[in-house]
């Protein structure tokens, strides 16, 4: 049985990062305070920098913070479309959170498939949870690309099919990435999507359509039992009303 989604415009993208750090602060300080920990999976792209950057002048327990990437470009830690490097750079160089807090997505394997599977073993490491099983993050970040596509689960690819792992090889345009797959995102107990730009108004609405081609606009195929928020701003809920 999954959630039905909650979908809230804002008005621009400053007020939409503002209400996605309290939406996150709230889950992570409610995390911690149940279990003493907070595991998220972060989302790379352009609009989350500016919610990282936020997220830097809070004033949290970042050491109780497990930090992990739902996707990754297969780049070195350092290369410009890194997501590691953005989010380090927004956010993470500028609190104090320990190192073994940090669970870069690996890209330094020559085989892409090895690195996946590394990182299936330390998630599974850090939550404690064994296959078969699927762990269960607290916060997962997705954002939404023009073609429908979330983490790096691109239209029409084999990654949209996996089932029996957590970690698999996505394929943008003949470029490997790294991406939770979608039994481990529709376990989390908090989705939240934030989604900007009116670009993205013609996908979103395959998207949210009742029917529509899962594997045309791989963004339907989260479905969580948890919560599932949409953050949507202005130029993109015009076409909802
Ligand atoms: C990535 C992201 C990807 C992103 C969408 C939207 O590595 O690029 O994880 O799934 O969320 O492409 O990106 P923008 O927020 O930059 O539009």
């Amino acid at each position: 049985m999954t959630s039905p989604r909650t979908i809230e415009i804002l008005p621009d993208i400053p007020a939409l990062v503002n209400h996605a750090v309290s939406l996150m602060v709230a889950r992570i300080c409610a995390a911690i305070a149940r279990k003493g920990h907070c595991t998220i999976a972060l989302s790379g792209g352009s609009t989350p920098k500016q919610l990282y950057a936020a997220l830097s002048s809070q004033n949290l327990p970042w050491q109780q913070l497990q930090v992990f990437w739902g996707d990754e470009r297969y780049v070195p830690p350092d290369h410009v479309d890194s997501n590691q490097r953005m989010t380090r750079l927004a956010w993470l160089d500028h609190v104090n959170i320990p190192e073994d807090c940090i669970h870069p997505m690996p890209t330094k394997d020559a085989d892409p498939h090895q690195a996946a599977a590394a990182y299936e073993t330390e998630i599974r490491q850090v939550f404690q949870v064994p296959a078969p099983h699927i762990p269960q993050f607290d916060i997962i970040l997705l954002g939404m690309g023009d073609d429908g596509h979330t983490a790096s689960l691109f239209p029409f690819t084999d990654a949209l099919e996996v089932q029996d792992r957590i970690v698999t090889v996505g394929n943008r345009d003949g470029q490997a990435r790294l991406t939770l797959t979608l039994p481990v995102i529709n376990q989390a107990a908090t989705i939240l999507f934030i989604v900007t730009g009116s670009s993205k108004q013609y996908a979103l609405g395959h998207v949210f359509a009742e029917e529509g081609d899962d594997r045309r606009y791989p963004a339907r195929l989260v479905r969580p039992q948890g919560e599932c928020i949409w953050l949507l701003d202005q130029s993109l809920g015009k076409g909802l009303a």
